[in-house]
C-alpha cells in the first residue's frame, strides 16, 4: 500500500514535468527576442507573429530599455526589453500544462501613463463564464516603477492559452502598461492537517518569486480561494497584499511571508470549518521584513465576530512575535481574518506602502478541559 502511493506520486510528478512547461518564464516570457526590424513601424510591433512564442493584437510596442517616453526614461527589470500594450492590446501564448492542475502566473507591470490603467488576464478555454482577471495599477506599491502581479487558474485542458490584454481606450494610442518577464508556477493544493485546521497557515505555497525581483509580488485584490495565487487564501476588499520571500526580506518562518500593505484596504481571509461551542486557538506571526518599514503598526485578526488587536512596534529590521487568539466558535463555518489597522510608508523616501508581516498561521481546536469530580 506504501509502495504503491510512493509509486503513484512519483509518477505523477513525473507527468507533471514531462507534458507541461516547467515553474519559471514563459518561452521568451523575458520578450529578449523581437521582431525583426521589418515587423516594425518605429516601435510599433507590425505583424502579430513577429514576436517569438507570442501573438499578438492591437497596437502592441517593442519597447528597449533605455528608451525615452517624453521626459520619462524606461527601464525595464528583467533583460533589455518589454512590450507596451496600447488600446485594446493584447498579448497571448500557447502553453501545454496538466489539465485540472492550478498554476499561477507572475509578471512584472509598469504603468505609463494613466493612473485608471488596467490589465485583463485570462485563460482560454475554461470551463467557468466570466472567469478573467482585472487587475487594476492604480496603486504603485514598489519604489522602481515596476510592480510584479500574480494571478493563478486552474487548466480546463492540456494546451491553454494565456491572455494578457488592456482593456484601456486613451486618447493616446500608444498609452498602456508594459510588460516583462511572465512566469508560470505550478501550485499544489495544500491539505488541512491535524496540526492545523488552515491550509497554507505558512504560505509557503504561492506564485513564482523572480530571483532578481526585490519587492515582493502582489497578490491582487478580490481573489476567490478556488483559485488563488496563495492555495487556501482570499483577498478581499480593494488593494493587493504582498507576498514575500526569504531570498529578499526577513521572513519570520519557511521561505514565505505575506506583507499586509494597504491597511484596513486590503484583509487576507479562509473560512473554516468549525463545530459551534467548540474552543479554538488561532496562533500567528506578526512582524516586520527589513525593508526600512519602520512605526507602531497593528494586526487585527478576526474569528467570526470575535476579533483582536496585535501591536507591533517595528524598527524596520526584521523581527517578529507570536500571537495568540482563543475564541468560542459560533457556526460551522468560520471566517478568520486578517488586516492591519493602518497605512505605513517605508522610511527610505521612497513613499512606498509597506505594513506588518504575517506568518506561520496555526488553527486548532481545543479539548474542553475535563471536569473535576
Ligand atoms: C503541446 O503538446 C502537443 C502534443 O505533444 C504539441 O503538438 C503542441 O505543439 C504543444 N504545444 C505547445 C504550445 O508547446
Ligand atoms: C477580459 O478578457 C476576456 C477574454 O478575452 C473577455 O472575454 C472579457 O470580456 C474581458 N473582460 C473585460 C472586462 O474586458
Ligand atoms: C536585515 O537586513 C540587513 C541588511 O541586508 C542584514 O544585515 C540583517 O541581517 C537583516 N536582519 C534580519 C533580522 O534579517
Amino acid at each position: 500500500m506504501y509502495r504503491a502511493t510512493v509509486l503513484l506520486l512519483l509518477l505523477c510528478t513525473a507527468c507533471h514535468v514531462a507534458f507541461s512547461v516547467t515553474d519559471g518564464l514563459l518561452p521568451n516570457g523575458d520578450f529578449e527576442y523581437g521582431p525583426k526590424p521589418s515587423q516594425m513601424k518605429g516601435t510599433v510591433v507590425t505583424a502579430k507573429n513577429a514576436i517569438p512564442n507570442w501573438e499578438i493584437s492591437g497596437f502592441v510596442e517593442y519597447i528597449k530599455s533605455g528608451q525615452k517616453q517624453g521626459d520619462m526614461l524606461l527601464v525595464v527589470p528583467g533583460g533589455a526589453f518589454a512590450v507596451r500594450l496600447g488600446n485594446e492590446a493584447f498579448i497571448k501564448q500557447k502553453i501545454n500544462v496538466t489539465k485540472n492542475s492550478y498554476y499561477s502566473i507572475t509578471f512584472n507591470v509598469a504603468r505609463t501613463c494613466a493612473q485608471e490603467e488596467k490589465l485583463n488576464v485570462s485563460v482560454s478555454p475554461n470551463s467557468e463564464p466570466n472567469d478573467w482577471g482585472i487587475l487594476p495599477m492604480q496603486t504603485m506599491y514598489s519604489s522602481n516603477g515596476w510592480d510584479t502581479y500574480a494571478w493563478a487558474f486552474q487548466a480546463d485542458a492540456s494546451e491553454v492559452e494565456i491572455t494578457i490584454h488592456n482593456p484601456g481606450v486613451e486618447e493616446d494610442p500608444a498609452c498602456g502598461p508594459l510588460i516583462d518577464s511572465v512566469a508560470l508556477k505550478f501550485l499544489s493544493n495544500p491539505k488541512r492537517t491535524r496540526s492545523n485546521l488552515l491550509k497554507n497557515g505558512n504560505f509557503e505555497e504561492g506564485p513564482y518569486v523572480f530571483p532578481n525581483a526585490d519587492w515582493g509580488v502582489l497578490i491582487p485584490p478580490q481573489i476567490e480561494d478556488d483559485h488563488s495565487p496563495l492555495p487556501g487564501w482570499i483577498i478581499e476588499s480593494l488593494k493587493a497584499v504582498k507576498y514575500i520571500d526569504s531570498a529578499h526580506f526577513s521572513v519570520p518562518e519557511g521561505k514565505r511571508a505575506v506583507e499586509l500593505v494597504a491597511g484596513k484596504e486590503s484583509a487576507l481571509a479562509q473560512i473554516v470549518k468549525t463545530i459551534p461551542g467548540k474552543t479554538y486557538i488561532l496562533t500567528f506571526n506578526v512582524g516586520d521584513s527589513n525593508n526600512s518599514c519602520e512605526g507602531s503598526m497593528v494586526i487585527e485578526a478576526y474569528a467570526g465576530k470575535d476579533k483582536i488587536e496585535v501591536p507591533y512596534q517595528s524598527k524596520g529590521k526584521g523581527g517578529f512575535k507570536r500571537a495568540r487568539f482563543q475564541f468560542k466558535a459560533v457556526s460551522t463555518r468560520t471566517r478568520v481574518m486578517f488586516l492591519s489597522s493602518f497605512y505605513t510608508m517605508k522610511s527610505d523616501n521612497s513613499g512606498s506602502l509597506c505594513g506588518p508581516v504575517l506568518d506561520d498561521v496555526k488553527l486548532l481546536s481545543v479539548r474542553q478541559p475535563r471536569r473535576l469530580l
